[in-house]
Parts: structure tokens; C-alpha cells; sequence
């Protein structure tokens, strides 16, 4: 059975899934955004487990538990910071994306939701980002068959509408 593709304007700290994907900064010490919504829903032990990772690179990915989340895990990613897209910014985001899911596959995580990782702080333009969330999902899905559901939790009406337009010109069908 293939893997769900599902575009949803949500709060991700809500979502009941295998695993949630933070998009954090290198020090995988909290932050804003997502980042700080993710801590304050996990409570103080996600970061505690933080602390023992060492940081992360921008493009790799980490896992930790999901503590008082109603997620199990949480992967942490850290997306580039957008320099105008002439310095490697969207292989960082791909590799973003690649290692989250080579992760949960690690893991062996069946549902997995994403945030618009860069497109926010880190000033990635939404358009860009989307095109490359959509563009790793059936990469994703050859590589891992265990996968059942990829969630896109967006924050904003236009952050959705731009990822459901995106995944129509990749002819992705979304639930
Ligand atoms: N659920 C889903 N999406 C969210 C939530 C939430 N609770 N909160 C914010 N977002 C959205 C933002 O609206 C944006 O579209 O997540 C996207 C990513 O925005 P940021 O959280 O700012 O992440 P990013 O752009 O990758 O910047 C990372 O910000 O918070 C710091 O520590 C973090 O330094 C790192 C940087």
C-alpha cells in the first residue's frame, strides 16, 4: 500500500504520529518557531536528550524521544539559512529532507509529518521550499515501503495552498 501524502494546516506539536520533524538550528539547543513550540509541547527532557547529541550539521538529521508529545519521536533537522540560493541552499534542504526520512526508516517509523523546514526564520521562499519537500517524497517511498503516511503540517492558510498547488504540478495525489 503506498504511503499517504497529506498537505494539513495544523499545529505539528499536536500530531499523533510516529515521528515529528523539528526544524532546528545547529546547537540542537531549542529556538523559536517550530523549535520552541516543539520543546515547550515535549517538555524539559527533550531537551535534556538534546544536550547529549552534540549538536547537528545543517542537512543531517538526529531522533530523539517525543517525551509529552503525542508523537513518539522527534527528528531534528537543520534546514540552510537562505543566502539568496546561490550558496548550496537547496541541496542542504534536499539533504534536509533525505536524512529525516533515511532516519525514520532507521527507526523503523511508518507515519512522519514535516513542517516547511527554512521557510521560516531561516527566510527560505515557500515556492522554493515546497518544490523540495514534494520533490523527496517518492525517493522516499522507493527507499522506504514501510512508510504509510507523510503529513506536510503548515502554519498558514498560504503556506498550504502553495504546498497543495506544488504537489498538482508534481502530480502528487494528497488525501
Ligand atoms: N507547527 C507547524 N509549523 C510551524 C509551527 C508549528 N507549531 N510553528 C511554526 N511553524 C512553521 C513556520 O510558520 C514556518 O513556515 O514552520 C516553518 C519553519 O519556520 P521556523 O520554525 O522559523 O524554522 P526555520 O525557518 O527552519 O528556522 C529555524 O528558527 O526557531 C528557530 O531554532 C530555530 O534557529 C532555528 C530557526
Amino acid at each position: 500500500m503506498p504511503a499517504s501524502i497529506e498537505i494539513v494546516l495544523t499545529d505539528i506539536t499536536t500530531l499523533a504520529v510516529d515521528a515529528i520533524v523539528n526544524a532546528a538550528n545547529n546547537t540542537l539547543l531549542g529556538g523559536g518557531g517550530v523549535d520552541g513550540a516543539i520543546h515547550r509541547a515535549a517538555g524539559p527532557l527533550l531537551l535534556q536528550e538534546c544536550t547529549t547529541l552534540h549538536g547537528c550539521e545543517t542537512g543531517d538529521a538526529k531522533i530523539t524521544q517525543g517525551y509529552k508529545l503525542p508523537a513518539r519521536h522527534v527528528i531534528h533537522t537543520v534546514g540552510p539559512v537562505w543566502h539568496g540560493g546561490g550558496k548550496g541552499e537547496a541541496e542542504l534542504l534536499k539533504s534536509s529532507y533525505h536524512r529525516c526520512f533515511e532516519v525514520a526508516q532507521q527507526h523503523g517509523i511508518k507515519s512522519i509529518a514535516f513542517p516547511a523546514i527554512s521557510a521560516g526564520v531561516y527566510g527560505y521562499p515557500m515556492h522554493e521550499a515546497a518544490a523540495i519537500a514534494l520533490s523527496s517524497v517518492n525517493p522516499a517511498v522507493e527507499m522506504n515501503p514501510q512508510l504509510e503516511r507523510i503529513i506536510f503540517a503548515l502554519f498558514s492558510m498560504e503556506a498550504r495552498q502553495i504546498y497543495l498547488e506544488t504537489a498538482k504540478r508534481a502530480g502528487i495525489t494528497c488525501k
